[in-house]
């Protein structure tokens, strides 16, 4: 009986110790420690043997049932410390950790310059207008004084949608509808998406951005100086106060005279870079005092009303504003790029 008792303790304390779950441990408990496990079963059989077994058996069998309930209790512990370490290490919490950084979305950096120009025509008391980027014939070309066989078209290389109707190639368009309802004094701001047949590269694109400028008044009231100091301050907000402007003589056929304007380069102050090709000056866009053809188309009669109109690309400055040297970026969808703004 002893060595049956003795068989069994070796068996419990061997697979006790090979035991890893809580749920192995409750097993075994019930297998070699419980009121229907084996050793209960066979020390019932004490009852038949003599008076000094009974007392040895007996003892022995107490002995044996405390060892494999020792190691039970001490294996459960065991596990339930391994549980807690790994508890301990997968939730573990180091408050002095950095934080998660979590990624921003912004505005496109062409949107951010179209709203800081917008800031800037506004608090000079201009109107922000929009319109529509399908235009007609009329409003695009004719009333911008470019009759059908005015040489002025091969200026502007056109897409021609099969109704007749083209995207429109300038935001000249919206100086038409504009004046169509509204009759001067007036200065209004347009920005919006313009499209022009020609190959992309570097500093060319098919659809991209103009802001036009209009101010209107009785005749006598708008001058070039006005127009001048109003561009001048529109480059200084947004290329900072020491930016110089410049007009040089140049042809619209909605203009007369007309100008090129140039900005004293933001990066060199004129010295000479790469921005700038080394000339201290960068090209912006055209003005010019509005030919009398202009306020005709809409209705007007003629000299009554003076005006200025000034039209640039939004890449370009946004390209000079922070030294972007393809305007095919602004496009081209690459988180890389976009997100440096
Ligand atoms: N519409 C002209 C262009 O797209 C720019 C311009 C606007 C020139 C207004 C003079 C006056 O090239």
């Amino acid at each position: 009986m002893k060595n049956q008792i003795n068989d069994i303790k070796n068996q419990a304390l061997e697979e006790i110790s090979k035991a890893d779950t809580l749920k192995k441990i409750e097993n075994l408990r019930v297998k070699y420690s419980g009121r229907k496990s084996e050793l209960t079963n066979v020390l019932r059989g004490i009852k038949d043997l003599s008076v000094a077994e009974k007392k040895e058996i007996g003892e022995f069998g107490n002995l044996t049932k405390q060892a494999i309930d020792g190691e039970l209790s001490k294996k459960e512990l065991q596990i339930k410390n391994e549980e807690l370490k790994n508890i301990d290490e997968k939730e573990k919490i180091d408050i002095t950790y950095p934080g998660e950084k979590f990624a921003k979305g912004h505005l496109h950096p062409l949107t951010q310059v179209r709203y800081d120009i917008e800031e800037i025509f506004k608090s000079m008391g201009f109107l922000v207008v929009e319109d529509r980027e399908v235009e007609d014939e009329f409003h695009n070309f004719d009333a911008m004084n470019m009759p059908k066989d005015h040489p002025a078209r091969d200026m502007q290389d056109t897409f021609w949608l099969k109704n007749g109707y083209v995207p429109r190639t300038h935001t000249s368009s919206v100086q038409a509808r504009f004046m169509e309802k509204n009759k001067p004094p007036l200065k209004i701001i347009s920005l919006g998406r313009v499209y022009r047949n020609e190959n992309s590269d570097a500093t060319h694109e098919s659809n991209f951005h103009q802001i036009e400028g209009l101010i209107a008044a009785k005749s006598g009231e708008v001058t070039v100086a006005n127009a001048k100091s109003i561009i001048s301050e529109f480059m200084k907000g947004l290329f900072g106060k020491e930016t110089k402007i410049r007009l040089r003589p140049s042809y619209f056929p909605f203009v007369e005279p007309g100008f090129e304007f140039d900005a004293s380069c933001p990066y060199c102050k004129g010295e000479g870079c790469r921005i700038c090709k080394q000339c201290g000056w960068i090209e912006l866009g055209g003005a010019g005092m509005v030919n009398q053809n202009v306020f005709k188309a809409v209705g007007f009669t003629e000299d009554e009303f003076e005006g200025f109109a000034f039209g640039f690309g939004i890449e370009r400055l946004a390209m000079i504003k922070y030294g972007i040297d393809d305007i095919r970026l602004f496009h081209a969808g690459d988180l890389r790029f976009l997100e440096q703004f």
